[in-house]
């Protein structure tokens, strides 16, 4: 069976943003020009997702509006005759079909996907985590889709973390398929640098097979007392095989500062409109900045 929905979890409070994420949601904030989440979604949609859930909670209905037609505002623009901007701002709202549904608590990563149970039904799905931005030749999302309309089963996204890292992570205790293909025999969510079963961390790219919640619907709380998705996985590896493999793209760890402004300037420099005035203020800075420490 193919897989055409997707579920993005959008309902944490953004501690680590923090005063940004008071009265705004982490996923609405920019890189650049664009929310966090647009850059999320675009990817579901370059990889052939057809229809996308997204979790939200209380404090995040800028995200409704933002994948919502704006009249006023586009009414404003065709008046004033800003035909680029207008076309931007329509496209966003027709994306794709995007839907709604709150979480009520905030229980956990695996308590979020559970929320999308009705909306899934009984098929394969994927999972895209929002702290997590990804810029390849391969949309990351469709590397793992590939695996999965050739193996089946379910499918986590992986890349090799450094030691001190893996505690921040879902780590996979890996056997190797062939080039950049595993089976995952074992999954540990934020394992000690000492008890991880590998240095290779699930990335917020999931492929996941519907019988992954009734195993949430019963899961207890795990590590930091919350119910988690890298344990559903574990559990469900007990009876079909899960696959991990491994992202071939720039990954930027968004939810983290320093992640958001790498991301932030990598894309900057790309950017046709900015990336040549950005480069010479950037090679400026840095000229000025070593004559001054020296
Ligand atoms: C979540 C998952 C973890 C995964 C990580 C990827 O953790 O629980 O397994 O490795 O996302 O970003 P969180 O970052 O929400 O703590």
């Amino acid at each position: 069976m193919p897989v055409r929905k997707a579920v993005i979890p959008a309902a944490g409070f953004g501690t680590r943003f923090l005063p940004a994420t008071k009265a705004q949601p982490k996923e609405m904030l920019p890189i650049v020009d664009t929310p966090i989440i647009q850059y999320v979604v675009e990817e579901a949609i370059a990889s052939g997702i057809e229809d996308i859930l997204i979790i939200t909670g209380r404090g995040k209905r800028t995200i409704e509006d933002h994948f919502d037609r704006s009249i006023e505002l586009e009414t404003f623009l065709e008046r004033n005759h800003r035909d680029s901007l207008l076309s931007t701002v329509r496209d966003v709202g027709n994306l794709a079909n995007v839907f709604f549904v709150r979480q009520k608590e905030q229980l956990g990563l695996g308590h979020a996907v559970l929320q999308a149970r009705h909306h899934i039904g009984n098929e394969p799905f994927a999972v895209l985590l929002g702290d997590e931005i990804f810029f390849g030749a391969r949309p990351a999302l469709s590397q793992l889709m590939d695996v999965y309309d050739q193996v089946g089963g379910s499918v986590v996204g992986v890349m090799e973390v450094s030691a001190d890292e893996v505690q921040r992570y879902g780590v996979i205790k890996p056997e190797k398929v062939n080039e950049g293909l595993y089976l995952a025999t074992d999954l540990v969510e934020k394992p000690a640098t000492h008890e991880a079963p590998s240095r290779m961390a699930i990335c917020g790219r999931y492929v996941l097979d519907p019988a992954i919640f009734d195993i949430l619907e019963t899961l207890p709380p795990g590590k930091n007392g919350e119910i988690q998705l890298t344990d559903a996985i574990r559990i469900l590896g007990k009876w079909q095989p899960i696959y991990a493999c491994e992202i071939d793209a720039r990954r930027y760890d968004v939810g983290d500062k320093l992640g958001y402004l790498q991301a932030t300037v990598e894309i900057a420099l790309e950017r046709e409109d900015l990336g040549e005035a950005f480069r010479d203020y950037l090679t400026n800075l840095l000229l000025t900045r070593s004559e001054v420490s020296r």
